[in-house]
């Protein structure tokens, strides 16, 4: 049932303020003061964490290292199933180890898995499917409680996924000291006020719309972002090209100059990611140079990115101002519809695109 939607994906975009205030909900104390994780997602001894999944699902892990690298001061690797897998690392102890997975099917990410299990201290699923075989077969599951989703573009897992992760990377910040005074207070409060501001994004709907139309004209499109924003970019363009077929790539802002600027000229539409943040400035300059190429620059921004970014962007998306650790959460509904009204406006079948499957259960 598409609830008067025209595609489960638009549905599923529409449903993440709900989605994500249910995944809080799990989580958090009644008064929502508190995180309520398992005891048994247990820090004590444990010195780095492993993550480890496909698609959109690995661009939430390397979305959760920057928080833990940065709220919890805990070394993450992060890898890709089918890479891991084969590469059958070394696992040492003192090493929690995370799989996610929307389906809790994917071959790669159950069998990179099986490989660590019994190496690792611990291992922790994140799934939305509390039967798979990945929850099953983890020592611990965490559901995301994003409710089924149909679309074969991941949007409401996504971020169920990345407000799970954020929850996870909070409790091991908590449990190794490394919050003071009130910055867990502060961070649940900011935590416990997205899911409005997730509704404040969506109401961006008919200027993405308008910006899509011209994306769905372009062979070509890139994605900048640094930071937070860089596995954000990542995901923007996975989104783009997996339902509309149009070819998009994601670069870390700092690399353009490093061989990406090559294919920069009118006819290449970029897109920033860049809340007004320590890195803002250096962003800026990137998209400068972008422009001087004749790059068309669509900025996703919050209000003072707008107004510092000037008036010769091609065009200024403005999302609400939220606390930095949030941006990715926030800043992937913009990405979301940009994708789908793409996809409409080229006409592809947006909930089951060509080649794909919702979940890859053979390699
Ligand atoms: O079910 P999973 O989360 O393990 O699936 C992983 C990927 O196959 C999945 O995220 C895929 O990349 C999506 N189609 C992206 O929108």
């Amino acid at each position: 049932d598409k609830a008067g939607h025209k595609h489960f994906m638009s549905k599923e975009i529409a449903e993440q303020p709900r989605a994500i205030a249910a995944a809080l909900d799990a989580y958090l104390s009644e008064d929502g003061a508190a995180l309520n994780l398992p005891d048994t997602l247990d820090f004590a001894g444990v010195e780095r964490v492993l993550m480890v999944a496909c698609g959109t699902a690995y661009y939430a892990c390397l979305t959760a290292k920057y928080w833990m690298e940065q709220i919890a001061g805990l070394p993450v690797e992060v890898d890709i199933a089918s890479e891991y897998r084969y590469r059958e690392p070394p696992v040492t102890p003192g090493t929690l180890a995370v799989f996610v997975s929307q389906s809790g099917e994917t071959a790669d990410t159950l069998a990179a898995l099986r490989h660590v299990r019994g190496r690792a201290d611990r291992v922790v699923s994140v799934t939305n499917v509390v039967e798979s075989s990945i929850a099953r077969e983890a020592d611990l599951d965490l559901q995301i409680h994003a409710g089924p989703e149909i679309g074969v573009a991941s949007t409401k897992a996504f971020t169920c996924q990345l407000t799970v992760l954020l929850l996870m990377a909070l409790r091991a910040a908590e449990a190794r000291g490394a919050l003071e005074g009130d910055a867990l207070a502060d961070r649940l409060s900011a935590l416990r006020a997205l899911p409005a501001q997730i509704t404040g994004a969506l109401d961006l709907d008919g200027t993405l719309r308008e910006a899509a139309q011209r994306l769905a004209e372009a062979r070509d499109v890139l994605f900048l972002g640094r930071g937070l924003m860089y596995p954000l970019a990542l995901e923007g363009a996975l989104k783009l090209k997996e339902i509309s077929y149009i070819h998009a790539e994601a670069y870390a802002s700092g690399e353009l100059k490093h061989g990406p600027i090559a294919l920069i000229d009118k006819a290449v539409p970029v897109v920033v990611m860049a809340p007004r943040d320590g890195l803002f400035d250096k962003t800026v300059s990137n998209m400068q140079e972008v422009m001087a190429r004749g790059g068309q620059v669509l900025l996703v921004t919050d209000a003072p990115g707008a107004e510092a970014a000037g008036e010769e962007v091609w065009r200024r998306i403005v999302v609400p101002t939220v606390h930095p650790m949030l941006t990715p959460i926030l800043y992937a509904i913009p990405a979301q519809l940009l994708a789908y009204h793409t996809a409409v406006a080229k006409g592809t079948d947006v909930d089951q695109p060509r080649n794909l499957a919702k979940s890859v259960t053979v390699e």
